[in-house]
């Protein structure tokens, strides 16, 4: 099966793109570097021939509110339009866990807007909502800085490896279009704090981590239960102690 892994050299694409070429399909990892750019459409009609799945794994290089919206907003249209062209029958999006909650955010404003267009589009499609992966709890501290520390909400947080998240996207990709969303998260919860402390101390790094009951997510409020899966996730089996020796052994920690 020809799948097009758009965002296919990212932290999830590239993962995902050797997993499917593992069980035999065609998996072509799709990129501005490869040629293929969803803003402008470049490259799309020639890729998409041919192609049954669409993966969409990218992101936007600039996190500020104008500039996210207008990336999900226009890769998404164009995705969705070449997509009908070609007759792909299933487009895979990776979205966020409690996205519909967080629209206080500019980030999330813009994944809400790219559910939505996939949503009203004719072509099948599944929405997957990941928890957070391992991989960006110092990223988070970075976007939660007040001053020189990082303030974070005590909330429950359910985060995942990277590697199950691209294992799970596989699954999806390869199965029939739920024209819904599926849930994924980690094996364990923790408190988003105390959890951040932990990567914060075995990078060492020495931000101090504040349990702020204020402080937001991404510029978001937050409940307890704003960033944790219903009851029907698909749960990852990597543990955060196992990935952190792993990641430390391969010295690929972000
Ligand atoms: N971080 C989390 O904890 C988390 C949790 C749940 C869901 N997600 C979602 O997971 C998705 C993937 O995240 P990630 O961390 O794997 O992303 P990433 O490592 O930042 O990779 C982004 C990919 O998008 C590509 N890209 C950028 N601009 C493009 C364009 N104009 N056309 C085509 N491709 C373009 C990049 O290509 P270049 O490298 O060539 O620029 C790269 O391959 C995101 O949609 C995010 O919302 C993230």
């Amino acid at each position: 099966m020809k799948i097009v892994v758009i965002g296919g050299t990212g932290l999830i694409g590239s993962k995902l793109v050797n997993k499917l070429r593992e069980h035999g399909h065609e998996a072509v990892a799709a990129a501005p570097n490869t040629g293929i750019n969803t803003l402008t459409g470049e490259g799309l009609a020639e890729v998409l021939k041919g192609a049954s799945v669409v993966v969409d794994v990218s992101n936007s290089p600039s996190w500020d509110d104008a500039a996210v919206l207008n990336f999900f907003e226009t890769s998404t249209r164009n995705l969705l339009r070449y997509e009908a062209a070609a007759g792909v029958g299933h487009h895979l999006a990776l979205s966020v866990v409690g996205t519909d909650q967080l629209s206080e955010s500019g980030y999330f404003r813009a994944k809400v807007a790219q559910e939505k267009l996939i949503q009203e589009s004719s072509v099948p499609y599944t929405i997957i909502h990941a928890t957070q992966f391992f991989e960006f709890l110092k990223g988070l501290a970075d976007i939660s800085m007040v001053g020189d520390k990082v303030h974070l909400p005590p909330v429950l947080f359910q985060p995942m490896a990277a590697d199950d998240v691209a294992s799970a996207v596989g699954k999806v990709a390869v199965g029939s279009p739920a024209n819904g969303i599926v849930e994924i998260g980690g094996p364990e919860q923790f408190r988003l704090d105390e959890l951040v402390r932990r990567r914060l101390a075995t990078l060492k790094d020495s931000r101090e981590v504040v349990a702020d009951p204020d402080a937001r997510y991404s510029g978001a409020k937050i409940s307890e239960k704003t960033l944790v899966p219903g009851n029907n996730a698909r749960l990852g089996e990597t543990r955060f102690e196992t990935w952190l020796t792993q990641s430390a052994a391969t010295g690929r920690a972000a």
